[in-house]
């Protein structure tokens, strides 16, 4: 690995316009579940009994109870290092887009300024009958819409529905005209995100503790801990500044 990681920050540091895709994988190191591996959410709970427009419809307690469990979880966690390194790449012009499949709004937290949530985030609400917008504490307690009586949902992207228009284009833009996308902690397996890697003509890297039939088309694998690669990554590129 330790030469990918020399090639890794060649790469960031020659490249004109490079976007991070990141997924799950990305903030298990803050200890939140990622989906698929063998300590993810999916292991024990069918994603279709809570993660759906049906669950939302028509099993509203088991819905609740998920998306609240992992809100509380949430409280006691923080953004990890590697959180931290893609913020002052960020602010050093390496990376021009940071764009995540997470909905913990961890890279925001450090301090990204170019984040684009593709699958929404689990610390904002809205009302699934009007344009309501409820408080954490009320959906927390299971409140209705005070204004339509209506469910109150976080602002997630449930399987089913489409994902928000501004941050896929967005997203899509910076694909299209990067000469280096760096994919982290995801298992490509849910369409569209999975598909954005293929749509640049740059290089492009993966990044993750497991391999998948998904990524055999990336120009470098690097099979190892986010917050372990951006730390070694980080190091070769501060010394390079000095
Ligand atoms: P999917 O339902 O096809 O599932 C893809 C994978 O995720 C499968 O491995 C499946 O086992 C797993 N899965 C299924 N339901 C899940 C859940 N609730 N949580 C976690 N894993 C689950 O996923 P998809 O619907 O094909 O893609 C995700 C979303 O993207 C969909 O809801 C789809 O409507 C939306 N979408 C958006 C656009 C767009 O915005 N341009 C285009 C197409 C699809
Ligand atoms: N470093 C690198 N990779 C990691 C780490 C880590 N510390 N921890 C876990 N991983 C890898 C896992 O091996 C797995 O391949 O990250 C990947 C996480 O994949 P998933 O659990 O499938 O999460 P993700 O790809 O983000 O799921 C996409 O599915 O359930 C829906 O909407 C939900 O956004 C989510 C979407
Ligand atoms: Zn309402």
């Amino acid at each position: 690995n330790s030469e990918h990681i020399v090639t890794l920050a060649e790469w960031l540091q020659k490249s004109k316009h490079t976007t991070i895709l990141t997924g799950a994988g990305m903030s298990t190191e803050s200890n939140i579940p990622d989906f698929r591996s063998k300590e993810g959410w999916w292991n024990n709970i069918d994603p279709r009994t809570v993660a759906t427009t049906e669950a939302l419809d028509n099993h509203y307690d088991l819905f609740h109870e998920f998306y609240s469990m992992r809100i509380n979880l949430l409280e006691n966690c923080l953004p990890h290092r590697g959180h931290h390194i893609l913020v002052e790449w960020e602010q050093q012009g390496l990376i021009q887009a940071i764009c995540t499949q997470n909905v913990d709004g961890f890279h925001s937290a450090a301090g990204g300024q170019h984040v684009y949530e593709l699958h929404g985030s689990i610390n904002k609400f809205h009302c699934a009958d009007c344009s309501k917008i409820p408080s954490k504490e009320q959906f927390l307690n299971k409140d209705r819409c005070s204004q339509c009586g209506g469910k109150l949902r976080p602002n997630v992207v449930l399987f089913g529905e489409m994902l928000p228009e501004e941050s896929w284009s967005t997203s899509l833009s910076h694909i299209r005209k990067s000469d280096l996308v760096v994919v982290i902690g995801t298992s490509l397996e849910v369409y569209p995100a999975s598909q954005l890697p293929q749509m640049t003509e740059g290089k492009t890297v993966y990044i993750n503790t497991e391999t998948n039939g998904k990524n055999q088309d990336f120009s470098l694998i690097i099979q190892d801990k986010a917050g372990a690669v951006l730390a070694k990554v980080n190091e070769i590129i501060e010394k390079k500044e000095k």
